[in-house]
């Protein structure tokens, strides 16, 4: 997606990011916050251990950077067994799914990203998979073309999407296991800094690791990259140390502010502030006015803006709030942004 993947505070992952196996928390007990979810899964592992069977069937959604990929490795790290991974639009033909599962050991782990993105083919062959541990190959062609039913081992598949609406009814159902992933809050992310920071050997102080929390925007990929990106300032400007110092000029240097929000962010309240008048504002003609497309403004930029109360989704389209006013300093026309920013004149 343009525009998303060169900022500093988006949630996709990006080629800075490919340390990212390092600061992967390993067990579920180091990884921080998801509390409910993480509770939950270590009773159902727990129990699918005594039990001596496969963990069920999990399904992850979230916006990027939120743990999804991290807890598929930390199921198989609790099962004992070993990950096998891939993204939907890597299985291009049934052969290649069928290719991965006649591997797979008994009990594995088997994670599809993206999940929302596998062809229907595939998909259909996933469903006996999933719930019958066996799958229908047919051998030859035309008339000589015959079924053969082939055992797989009991595995657990676990998907993940950050896009939940377009997984389909069946696929989802088949998931015994469906957990949604939140943004993270500011001690969480905290807690993730000042680990980050310990692994990568950097001397944080706690103003900093606590300013730098606040504009991590709830997200761990992020979080994890503003400690890099500080580490260099730091190391470039100081004695290699972040004080809360560097993270202020830091953050001004990638023009990011104090709640996390990047130009593109400020850009698009803006726009809705001054081009139409507060909102409501259609996805697609605000996606035109910013030069985005819309699925990077509805997947990458709003989900941020809307959880932090920025923005609101309506059935007319996209409003700002009064906290948007407040964060970039604008006073809302008379007529208040309640009523859709139009003035009743008469
Ligand atoms: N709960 C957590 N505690 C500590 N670190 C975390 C946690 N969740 C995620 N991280 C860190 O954030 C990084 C990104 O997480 P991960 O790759 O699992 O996100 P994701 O949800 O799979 O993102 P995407 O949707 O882009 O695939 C990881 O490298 C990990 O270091
Ligand atoms: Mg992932």
């Amino acid at each position: 997606m343009p525009g998303g993947d060169a900022r500093p505070v988006s949630g996709q992952r990006m080629a800075e990011d490919a340390d990212e196996a390092r600061l992967r928390p390993q067990r579920l007990t180091d990884f921080v916050g998801q509390a409910r979810l993480r509770e939950n899964l270590a009773v159902f592992i727990a129990a699918a251990r005594e039990r001596g069977e496969s963990l069920d069937h999990t399904f992850f959604s979230g916006p990027p950077g939120l743990g999804k990929t991290t807890l598929a490795a930390i199921i198989a790290n609790e099962m004992g067994v070993e990950l096998t991974s891939t993204a939907a639009p890597a299985l291009e033909k049934t052969g290649d799914l069928v290719a991965i599962l006649t591997n797979l050991g008994r009990h594995n782990v088997f994670f599809i990203d993206e999940i929302h993105r596998l062809r229907p083919p595939v998909e259909e062959l996933l469903y006996t998979a999933m719930e019958d541990y066996e799958i229908d190959v047919v051998i030859g062609q035309g008339p000589a073309a015959r079924t053969l039913k082939i055992p797989l081992p009991p595995f657990t598949l676990v998907g993940a999407t950050t896009k939940t609406g377009l997984v389909s009814g069946p696929l989802y159902s088949r998931f015994g296991i469906t957990s949604r992933l939140d943004f993270y809050d500011a001690d969480e992310i905290g807690t993730i800094i000042h680990r980050t920071a310990e692994i990568l050997q950097v001397k944080l102080d706690r103003g900093a690791a606590e300013q730098l929390a606040g504009c991590s925007r709830g997200t761990p990929r992020v979080a994890n990259r503003l400690v890099r990106r500080m580490r260099d300032f730091g190391q470039v400007w100081a004695d290699g140390g972040v004080s809360p110092d560097i993270v202020t000029r830091g953050l001004a240097a990638l023009d990011v502010d104090q709640q996390g929000l990047d130009k593109v962010d400020r850009e698009i309240l803006e726009t809705i502030i001054t081009k139409y008048q507060g909102g409501p504002v259609g996805s697609e003609t605000l996606a035109i006015s910013i030069s985005e497309a819309v699925d990077t403004l509805e997947d990458v930029y709003e989900p941020f803006l809307i959880q932090r109360g920025f923005l609101k989704r309506t059935a007319r389209g996209r409003m700002v709030t009064e906290l948007a006013y407040q964060h970039l300093g604008m006073k809302p026309r008379a007529g208040g942004e309640e009523d859709g920013g139009q003035q009743v004149l008469f």
